[in-house]
């Protein structure tokens, strides 16, 4: 498939008269696509039901007669100030009780049914008019639903919504109070309108009640975008597509991600790297102006599995200083370029640059955009022409099946965030470290869900940390080498300790008879390199040991091709498991200079240098930030 640029562009931000000259410059950059939309609410339908179009349908007419193709989005995520008039209690509620007050944007509860219909609404309204519009090339559904931690919201509508899912959930409160064992401390309910949401108690709520609640939000997040779907489809015939923000969890993406044709994804590197990820001082100041060398990939797998038929872009993509981190360094001269290849080489159909120009006014005045606000170019265009450039000469890029895959699963994280049992225990992060440690090794990996029921074709599946492992997926892995735990099988769908106790797979005799979680610095050497370290498990049973601590506790143990680890490795113990691991399914793992990343497609080997410094790769030399690729 040809690979293509796109842009995100605010044509209400800008006098009309910079329209025309803005599209022929992203043209002439190389970019085919332009979305716009997303926020424009207030000047769509300034006063409820009166719709102003004449702006937009001048601004589709001049991107489109420069040739670019559109994407108009849904401007949910910013419902305008009389929509908090008409409904005074739509605001999403925080666990501290506060509504979330109106002057930015995602105020709204997932669960207010006013403001879903008013969604489903102005959906419609912009499906009546340019469903069949053949410059509209796609839609956007709303906004990285959950950002700005959004999703789960303690509203009144959410309470009493909660209540009814309850009730169609369990059937009679009895059958809850079961589940939930809330013969504990007192806990007992005598109907389902006596249930609150698990925010504001005295000390932790139950955690069978929190989960319930958990999976009861991420319900919602779906139900509000089905809405939108809904009205669309009767609409549109064009592909619908949702922007996913990195590390949002709070809902299942698979299950959003179902009704619509492409996932997407906002790729913001440097800005995770200071803001939302674990890492020594060291790593963050050693990638500080590239971004983590994993994070990326780790995301464009899984939006590849998230997107129907693999179908999936980076809707937004950092082209210099973003201005919500902690610190915001410049990229590297050659990262924006580097962010876009890789993304291609994991199957992106489109990177798209967020965004056109930088704004001189509001929040994100100091977020850097292709072009400067004084209209001058800001040095990621030149880095997106180049890619413009390129992919214009590349044929094409087609995706082969890696020969390992990674399974990832919504409701672990949740469990994991509502018992973590110790401090920095994230589902997330012991994922990233596991994805670390294949990339490590140079495979190119596949993200698969845990409702996977065929993985035939993989040589090696991961599945660590999955709270409650599916039978469907166990019998699946049964004829790869895999790997699973920690916290397999742990809990209950209703986060209870079950009995058998975990992991519980068939042909495997390990029990977790204890788990303890232990502090940062705390090392637990492994016999022939690497430690445990955070979290550690007594693992009993007859199963062979295949690593154990230096003092003889097992840390793997396996029988034939299912292995069991009961620990949280270090990257060192994590190559040697992947390694040994390896072996077994006949894959050769690679040793490469560090901060060097590869991904395999049908066609080509694409290398990366994520790292500062250069290096020679296969008798390639590649400099900080040097992408290259040959034929394979
Ligand atoms: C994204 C968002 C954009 C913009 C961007 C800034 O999360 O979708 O609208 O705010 O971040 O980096």
């Amino acid at each position: 498939m040809k690979r293509t640029l796109g842009v995100c562009y605010y044509p209400e931000h800008w006098p009309e008269d910079m329209w025309p000259h803005d599209a022929a410059e992203m043209v002439d950059a190389g970019i085919s696509w332009v979305r716009i939309g997303e926020f424009a609410w207030s000047r769509l339908e300034p006063t409820p039901g009166t719709y102003q179009f004449d702006w937009l349908d001048r601004a589709i007419d001049v991107l489109s007669r420069a040739g670019l193709k559109i994407i108009l989005g849904t401007p949910t995520c910013t419902p305008p100030r009389w929509m908090l008039t008409q409904f005074p209690d739509m605001l999403a509620v925080n666990a501290q009780g506060q509504p979330r007050k109106f002057g930015s944007r995602r105020h709204y509860c997932f669960s207010h049914a006013g403001y879903r219909a008013a969604s489903a609404e102005i959906a419609a309204v912009l499906g009546d008019r340019y469903g069949h519009d053949p410059r509209i090339n796609g839609w956007q559904i709303d906004n990285e639903y959950g950002c700005h931690d959004t999703a789960i919201s303690y509203s009144d509508a959410a309470r009493d919504a909660f209540r009814v899912w309850l009730a169609g959930q369990y059937g009679d409160i009895d059958a809850l109070n079961t589940a939930w064992g809330n013969v504990f401390w007192s806990m007992e309910y005598a109907c389902f309108d006596d249930i609150d949401l698990p925010n504001l108690t005295v000390t932790e709520p139950n955690p069978s009640h929190d989960m319930a609640f958990r999976r009861f939000t991420s319900d919602q997040v779906v139900a509000y975008h089905t809405a939108q779907v809904a009205a669309l489809r009767a609409r549109t015939g064009m592909p619908l597509i949702h922007n996913y923000m990195g590390r949002v969890l709070d809902f299942d993406h698979f299950e959003v991600g179902a009704s619509i044709d492409i996932a997407s994804w906002d790729s913001y590197p440097i800005g995770f790297l200071s803001d939302r990820l674990e890492g020594s001082a060291a790593h963050k100041t050693r990638y500080l102006q590239q971004g983590d060398p994993d994070m990326q990939a780790f995301h464009h797998d899984l939006y590849r599995a998230v997107g129907r038929d693999n179908r999936w872009w980076v809707m937004e993509q950092q082209p210099g200083p973003v201005n919500w981190a902690p610190h915001n360094p410049a990229p590297l001269p050659g990262m924006v370029r580097l962010w876009s290849w890789e993304a291609f080489a994991h199957g992106a159909e489109v990177v798209s640059y967020f965004r056109w120009r930088q704004a001189p006014f509001a929040q994100e005045q100091m977020h850097a955009g292709l072009k400067r606000p004084d209209n001058a170019d800001a040095v990621g265009l030149l880095e997106a022409a180049q890619v413009g450039r390129e992919i214009a000469e590349m044929p094409d890029i087609a995706l082969q099946k890696a020969a390992v895959a990674l399974v990832f699963d919504y409701p672990s994280a949740w469990a994991w965030d509502v018992l973590p049992q110790g401090a920095g225990f994230s589902y997330f992060r012991l994922m990233l470290d596991a994805y670390r440690a294949l990339r490590r090794a140079g495979f190119s990996i596949d993200i698969v869900p845990s409702t996977a029921t065929d993985l035939s074709d993989y040589a090696l599946v991961l599945a660590p940390g999955l709270a409650t492992t599916p039978q469907t997926l166990c019998a699946a892995m049964a004829n790869t080498v895999a790997l699973v735990g920690p916290r397999s099988n742990a809990v209950t769908h209703d986060l209870t300790i079950p009995t058998p106790m975990g992991p519980d797979l068939r042909g495997l005799d390990v029990v977790v008879a204890r788990v303890e979680s232990l502090p940062p610095d705390v090392r637990r050497p492994v016999r022939g390199g690497g430690a445990v370290q955070h979290w550690m498990e007594d693992l009993q049973g007859t199963a062979p040991t295949v690593f154990e601590t230096e003092t003889g506790q097992p840390v793997v143990k396996g029988a034939d091709d299912l292995h069991y680890l009961g620990a949280w490795p270090d990257a060192t113990l994590w190559d040697r498991i992947i390694a040994g691991l390896a072996q077994r399914a006949g894959l050769t793992p690679q040793s490469l200079p560090q901060g060097v990343r590869l991904r395999d497609t049908a066609t080509h080997r694409f290398a990366f240098n994520y790292g500062p410094e250069p290096v020679c790769f296969d008798g390639k030399s590649l400099a900080p930030a040097g992408v290259a690729w040959w034929a394979i």
